[in-house]
């Protein structure tokens, strides 16, 4: 029997060496170590042999199966490996992938974010008014006269119930107030809207921050405190700002914000060669946002409303300031034609994405 066994496990091993493939080896495997295999067969017979004789041929049908064993996984493995490399022979790593598309936020969201990031650590909140209003809350509250030239038919968007859409976001100043009682401190992004002819520098629909601080003892100190924190951030710490007197009928006094933006941060922030624009080339004042003082009369057109005297201008005052974002983008990004943040063409956002 032992020589019996001696010629089957070579013969088995040798099985193996010749085993091509999986298909091959798992019958290699059956033929000896199946429920009817040679190993099992041979280990039946051993109920034949006499006591004496039993404990050495069980060990030789051990280290035989041992050895079959791990023979024949060493080879599986092998085999496994050599049908890996054979499915990567054809591929060749060095060339570029597939990218996969990844969406990404649109630049003036970007900025609203940003916008909100810096006015949130000044303790305002954001607030949100219909971009279709009424007269009222779009100029008669704002001390906006009827002949006023931003009520013209030719200026502004009216729909046929006498409603529009709104000119500017100082609507949410009345809305804001209508609803909360003073202390009240409120930023507003949102669409705007005007009848202008499209050019690189309008739309006709356009983005708008609106900033409200009402409270006791409000000072045009704030006002300029605010807006300077506001503009130094977004532009860097050596941005000058100027105020300069200027008209509107919601304020009083008021102004416009004139900014200075050094061209050495511009340079580290943006832009594209193909993209530089004139004000990288010099520093130059820009002005970017109206403000003032709320006008009493504001207030007063708010009490009315409420039917209270919660914003009495006699106690308390406020300021408020107003801007558009497009403009912003374009000196961030250096963009000199503004209908490229309307027009959705995928190489320009893609190129602005994830900036700021
Ligand atoms: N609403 C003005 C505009 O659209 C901007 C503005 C000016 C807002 C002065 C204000 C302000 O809050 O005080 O041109």
């Amino acid at each position: 029997m032992k020589s019996l066994i001696q010629q089957q496990q070579d013969a088995s091993l040798a099985a193996i060496k010749t085993a091509s493939d999986a298909a091959a080896l798992k019958e290699v495997r059956l033929h000896y170590l199946g429920k009817s295999g040679a190993i099992s067969c041979l280990s039946e017979q051993m109920r034949t042999l006499s006591k004496e004789e039993r404990p050495a041929i069980g060990q030789l049908l051990n280290q035989w199966r041992n050895s079959f064993t791990e023979v024949l996984e060493a080879k599986e493995k092998m085999l496994l490996d050599q049908a890996d490399e054979a499915s990567f022979a054809s591929l060749d790593p060095s060339l570029p992938g597939t990218a996969s598309w990844q969406g990404a936020l649109h630049p003036l969201t970007l900025l609203t974010n940003r916008i909100v990031q810096i006015f949130r650590r000044l303790g305002f909140a954001i607030a949100e008014g219909p971009d279709i209003d009424d007269e009222w809350h779009c100029f008669d509250a704002l001390n906006t006269p009827p002949d006023h030239p931003a009520r013209q038919e030719q200026d502004t968007f009216y729909l046929p119930d006498g409603r529009l859409l709104r000119t500017h976001t100082s609507t949410v100043q009345i809305r804001a107030m209508e609803q909360t009682s003073p202390p009240l401190r409120i930023i507003a992004p949102g669409a705007a809207y005007r009848r202008d002819e499209i050019d690189a520098t309008h739309l006709s629909q356009f983005t708008q921050m609106e900033v409200l601080c009402v409270g006791e003892g409000i000072t045009l100190g704030d006002l300029k405190g605010t807006a300077e924190f506001f503009f130094r951030e977004l532009f860097g710490p050596e941005t000058e700002c100027r105020f300069r007197p200027h008209f509107f009928p919601f304020t009083e006094p008021s102004f416009e914000i004139d900014v200075r933006v050094k061209p050495a941060f511009l340079a580290s922030k943006c832009t594209p060669a193909s993209f530089k624009a004139e004000f990288l080339k010099e520093e130059k004042w820009l002005e970017l946002a109206g403000c003032g003082m709320v006008d009493p009369s504001v207030f007063e057109a708010v009490n009315q409303q409420r039917s209270d005297q919660a914003y009495d201008p006699e106690k308390i005052s406020g300021f408020a300031f107003g801007f558009g974002l497009e403009r912003l983008v374009m000196i961030l990004t250096g963009i000199s034609d503004i209908r490229m943040l309307s027009e959705n063409d995928l190489r320009f956002l893609k190129r602005f994405a994830g900036e700021f």
